[in-house]
């Protein structure tokens, strides 16, 4: 079969080059966008006087009649064709005749598949919004029920202060948000046009970009031409949004994998989202989890292969580039399955309050307000403070009890300037709701940043 390009070429390429060659196999999944975007092209070749109208009907006509074939897979994908541009246009030829062959008039496969890979992009950044609000939801909605559910906070994974579960969980939901703000700050900055820059110096036909912007949803069009043909940044910036967003999955990732260990038992995951073990029939394994969390690391290998293609490239183009789509597919439907099948999990695990509750009551957790106690009710300097509370702590210690179960009497023996009412104040409900400055756990400061983020989830829609 003769190739598109074949014109210069005495002989035809070696069987096994069409294979290292092609992009097809992968990028036929930009059939969509190569067709809509072909479509603008010819309908502005015919404003412009480039085509005649009925030649630009019949390529409109073919094009959408190709649409329908890979749609009904009755199109045949032969790799001889080497990519999704070709195909098509290959097909067209095959089905319009003569106007077939005046699509590609100012036009380069540089300008084309950037046009096509932007499209794709950009439609699937606005999914992955979307996804994460869903996401979002499902946590604000538990949340509602935890503001007063109590679990140890953790630094180094150790007990440190008490705070309340809704607080914990609004803290990925305050990741997730900055993770939307991101896509949609990369969707504005690449909403602009490549499609005519041809190869990658422009073109002499006189055509209209800002026209073609219009027809397929662009703000505006690219300014330098020899940039646009090179440029992957957009790829990049969504390969980094979503390793952002999977790193952020993971690390909820990681604590469900331990609350749901016999040690923590904070949470239980439904039977529909766990599994079982083939040899030890009393397991229930947290593989949703750990999948979400070992997921990541391809996730920010694609990130990676794309830098790391793209960093010693001279302009313009270069064949390299046709390396950029497999991960950028891989990673968007990665993170798609991950979203879904962690907000179903979240949705469905049951939550054991008792257990949280008891896990706060070892640990000393309210030893920083047996500080803040001395500092505020004995005019004590927190340093000082700071050291009392360590020899409280250690006597507890001594007796194999919570600092919180000390009576006023024991602790005065550590220091006598510690009143009788310090009892409230090493509560664990108590700690907890001392912590209302902003963006702190108390219940009520909780409940302010379950509204701002309510109302932030609201006026989206
Ligand atoms: N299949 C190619 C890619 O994905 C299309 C662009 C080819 N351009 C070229 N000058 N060979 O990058």
């Amino acid at each position: 079969m003769s190739k598109l390009w074949s014109g210069r070429f005495a002989k035809s390429g070696a069987k096994i080059l069409d294979e290292f060659n092609a992009s097809l196999p992968f990028d036929k999944k930009l059939y969509e966008e190569d067709i809509k975007g072909s479509i603008a092209h010819a309908t502005m070749l015919a404003k412009q006087g480039i085509l005649n109208q009925r030649e630009a009907d019949q390529i409109t006509e073919g094009l959408l009649a190709i649409k329908k074939e890979i749609e009904d897979e009755k199109f045949i994908f032969d790799i001889a064709h080497e990519d999704i541009h070709m195909s098509v246009e290959t097909r067209l030829i095959e089905l319009i005749g003569e106007a077939g062959k005046k699509l590609h008039t100012a036009r380069s496969r540089n300008d084309q598949v950037a046009v096509d890979f932007r499209q794709y992009v950009q439609k699937h950044t606005l999914v992955i919004v979307l996804l994460l609000e869903d996401l979002m939801n499902v946590l604000v909605s538990i949340s509602k029920e935890h503001t007063t559910t109590l679990l140890p906070g953790m630094t180094h994974l150790q007990h440190a202060q008490p705070i309340n579960f809704a607080f914990h969980l609004l803290a990925y939901v305050s990741m997730f948000k900055r993770d939307i703000e991101r896509l949609e700050s990369s969707y504005q900055r690449n909403n602009v046009l490549p499609l005519g820059c041809a190869a990658l110096a422009g073109t002499p036909h006189n055509i209209d970009r800002e026209y073609v912007a219009k027809l397929l949803g662009f703000d505006s069009v690219s300014v330098n031409c020899l940039d646009t043909v090179s440029d992957r940044d957009f790829a990049l910036e969504i390969l980094f949004n979503i390793s952002t967003i999977m790193m952020h999955i993971s690390r909820f990732a990681e604590e469900l994998i331990l609350w749901s260990s016999y040690e923590f038992k904070f949470v239980t995951l439904s039977d529909e989202y766990s599994t079982g073990s083939s040899i030890m029939p009393q397991k229930k394994n947290p593989d949703v989890p750990e999948l979400l969390r070992g997921k990541t690391g391809r996730v920010n290998g694609n990130l990676i292969s794309l830098l790391t293609v793209l960093k010693g490239l001279p302009l313009a183009y270069n064949k390299d580039m046709q390396e950029d789509k497999e991960g950028v597919f891989d990673s968007v439907e990665t993170v798609y399955m991950s979203l879904n099948i962690l907000k179903e999990a979240v949705r469905t695990m049951s939550i054991n309050t008792d257990n949280m509750y008891s896990a706060a009551q070892v640990g000393h957790l309210s030893a920083t307000d047996l500080a803040d106690y001395l500092v505020q009710k004995c005019d004590i300097p927190f340093r000082e403070a700071h050291f009392i509370t360590g020899r409280a702590v250690a006597h507890a210690e001594s007796l194999g009890v919570d600092l919180s179960t000390l009576s006023a009497q024991a602790l005065q023996k550590v220091d006598a300037r510690i009143g009788e009412d310090v009892g409230i104040y090493l509560s664990l409900e108590h700690s907890m709701n001392a912590r209302n400055s902003q963006g702190g756990t108390a219940t009520e400061s909780t409940c302010k940043q379950l509204e701002i983020f309510e109302n932030w989830l609201k006026s989206r829609h």
